[in-house]
């Protein structure tokens, strides 16, 4: 794998194999007093966000820093982005720096792309590589958000292999649904998605899931159920339904909590809109996993670099 762009460059063996390995790095460094290992000594990586983030930028680093990699942060606020640079120049500044790895975020979709096709065509003529990661794209994939929430249900199913997942709300703008409907569903997990008709991408019937316009009837034979953000910033000029019609259909309330299974699991990518998409005290239950997320983040994004960086493990 030289790339991590989307969900569709990963066949179920290759993400099986990145979720063992983050779960034996997890294991590895549980309970450790000093979590550093010398795998990526000596290697250079660079975040490249020109969207906001805690999650993932941080995770990043932090993998980067367990595996004793140097790490460079670039926020477009700040670098020469401000001045009118163009995303190819700064990107093949940041490799001719000497970056062995780019991760980058952008709110164009395709962007991830467009970088790694210049890279290697620069590639070509330097003979020097740089991977690229895709860390969100505009609305179109999340591939190691996908990732960790798998690890996460792995984590509280055993198997995702013939569960039923429902992803619920904002499906239009959000690039975790569509990286998690591609995963889920390559990993063997039959995907529902819930959603009011307006948040719902043109093009949904094609994707490897069932639709779905009611929560109420859905959630009682769910094995896991996955809550989206609103992403309000990428409505331009409000939405329908309205904020206060979206939370009492579609919110996750302790109400609705009761129809799910008894001890399903309640992931949120984060961060929560508390009452809109999830009730607080429902964030706030034994069900939510929103922070083992976020820890199964560090241990799959090790695994990524790992794998690109280093060569899959044996
Ligand atoms: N889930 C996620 O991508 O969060 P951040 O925007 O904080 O990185």
């Amino acid at each position: 794998m030289k790339h991590l762009l989307s969900v569709a460059d990963l066949d179920a063996a290759t993400a099986t194999g990145l979720l063992d390995t983050a779960s034996r790095l997890k294991e590895t460094l549980l309970g450790r007093e000093v979590r550093k290992l010398p795998t990526l000594r000596g290697r250079t990586v660079v975040t490249l966000f020109y969207e906001d983030s805690t999650r993932t930028r941080v995770s990043f680093e932090i993998a980067g820093k367990w595996m004793s990699a140097d790490t460079i942060n670039i926020s477009a606020k700040g670098s020469s982005v401000s001045k009118g640079e163009s995303l190819r120049d700064t990107s093949l500044t940041v490799s001719a720096m000497g970056a062995d790895c780019v991760i980058m975020r952008h709110p164009a979709s395709g962007a991830a792309h467009r970088v790694a096709g210049w890279q290697d065509k620069d590639a070509a003529v330097t003979g020097t590589h740089t991977s690229v990661i895709n860390a969100g794209d505009g609305t179109h994939e999340h591939p190691t958000q996908a990732l960790l929430d798998a690890a996460t249900l792995r984590d509280e199913l055993g198997a995702i292999a013939g569960r039923r997942i429902g992803i619920v709300g904002d499906v239009l703008h959000s690039r975790v649904a569509r990286s998690n409907v591609l995963l889920l569903s390559t990993l063997g997990a039959e995907v529902v998605l819930v959603a009011p008709p307006t948040l719902l991408p043109t093009g949904v019937a094609e994707w490897p899931c069932r639709v779905s316009h009611s929560l109420d009837a859905e959630l009682p034979a769910l094995d896991a159920v996955m809550m989206l953000r609103v992403q309000a910033e990428r409505m331009h000029g409000g939405f329908f339904p309205s904020a206060r019609e979206y939370a009492i259909a579609y919110g996750l309330n302790e109400n609705r909590l009761a129809l799910l299974p008894e001890g399903a699991p309640v992931l949120h990518p984060g961060p929560m809109v508390r009452g809109m998409e999830i009730a607080p005290a429902v964030a706030d239950s034994s069900n939510a996993k929103v922070l083992a997320q976020v820890r199964n983040g560090v241990h799959v994004r090790m695994a990524v670099l790992y794998h690109l960086l280093a060569g899959a493990p044996e």
